[in-house]
């Protein structure tokens, strides 16, 4: 059996596969599919300090490998949230990880303040890829000051025991520069990363096919650039625990991000196609470890790190100068068996 436990910033956790923001509401529906509490956190969709409808429709479409989104943060405000949604997870048992939105530093402090010491918060996401409405509508997000400024505003209202973790952007130029902006402000962890701006145009209308005309790309299309942004955060802040997310379909995609850095990861988009992705995910990421020897998640994490094992023998050639591998004969070789 392996040892799947994992801590964030203080707080352990039974295994490392959580829901994504915005993917599973707040934990209800999905558990007529399966337990929550068997996963390792229910991320709550970003609650903003009042009600919300979100933006017009159409406000989906589908990509290849993926989705484009413009839901626009709709939700209850955090009244209703605080009395329906985060008290049904308490009394499920869940560990909640609440994730806050707002437009205005002001708004994500006093969103703190209200989670603030609620026993059943294990921890609070910040969902920082927001407009800021006092600075020309620029996200927060893609601004190190202003991801700062935030960051700073809810570790400051936040129970000392309860990690903050700031949720990155992929629209940035260097994600390292934002993610030790997040960190030096107090940021307890990162999550890594939130939705790529996309835009899909209907060749039958001849418009865009949102009626926000551009939204957030998901789905297995953007794993490669989440798993670069998990490999590069973890390169630059070894110690600074990462939530990693996007695209997770399988198992062995969770483990992907696990051995570019990541101490555990939130399934997303997959959930709208398989309800019960989040358990079929930790099964199947538990099997692969096993099947490789590994007993404990821990030993896993940041290994794709390590130096590469030389695959040239490093013993002289008994030959003489030729090299021991022809290296781009072996590349012809499968260069036509595949093509
Ligand atoms: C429909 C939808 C709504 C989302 N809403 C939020 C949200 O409210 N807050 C947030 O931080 N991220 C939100 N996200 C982003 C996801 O949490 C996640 O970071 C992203 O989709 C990448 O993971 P995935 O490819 O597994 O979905 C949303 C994504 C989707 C598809």
């Amino acid at each position: 059996m392996t040892d799947l436990t994992t801590k964030l910033a203080g707080v352990t956790f039974p295994n490392p596969v959580f829901t994504a923001s915005g993917c599973a509401a707040a934990g209800r529906e999905l558990d007529q599919f399966f337990d929550v509490t068997r996963i390792g956190g229910v991320v709550t969709k970003s609650i903003m300090l009042d009600a919300r409808s979100g933006r017009a429709t159409p406000r989906m479409a589908e990509t290849p490998s993926g989705m484009l989104n413009s839901i626009g943060l709709q939700g209850p405000g955090i009244d209703q949230f605080l009395e329906k949604d985060l008290a049904w997870l308490a009394d499920r048992g869940a560990r909640a990880v609440v994730s806050i939105a707002g437009g205005s530093v002001d708004d994500y402090a006093k969103l703190a303040q209200r989670l603030r010491g609620h026993p059943a918060v294990s921890m609070v996401e910040v969902n920082i890829s927001c407009p800021n409405v006092e600075d020309r509508g620029q996200v927060f997000a893609c601004d190190p000051r202003a991801s700062s400024g935030v960051v700073q505003a809810v570790r400051q209202n936040t129970a000392a025991g309860t990690p903050v973790f700031a949720k990155l952007s992929p629209d940035v130029t260097d994600i390292t520069t934002i993610a030790k902006a997040c960190v030096d402000a107090g940021a307890d962890g990162l999550s890594v990363i939130n939705t790529l701006l996309g835009m899909v145009i209907d060749t039958t209308t001849m418009r865009p096919a949102l009626a926000g005309i551009t939204g957030g790309l998901s789905g297995p299309a953007i794993r490669p650039v989440a798993v670069r942004c998990v490999w590069q955060v973890h390169a630059a802040l070894p110690d600074v625990p990462i939530l990693g997310m996007g695209g997770i379909r399988t198992g062995l995609d969770a483990l992907e991000f696990l051995l570019a850095g990541a101490s555990a990861v939130s399934v997303g988009t997959t959930v709208f196609g398989d309800p019960t992705a989040p358990v079929r995910v930790l099964a199947e990421l538990e099997h692969a470890l096993a099947e490789r020897g590994i007993a404990r998640l821990a030993d896993v994490i940041g290994l794709a790190h390590r130096p590469p094992v030389p695959s040239v023998p490093e013993s002289p050639d008994p030959v003489g100068d030729e090299p021991v591998v022809d290296l781009r004969r072996s590349f012809d070789d499968t260069f036509e068996e595949t093509s």
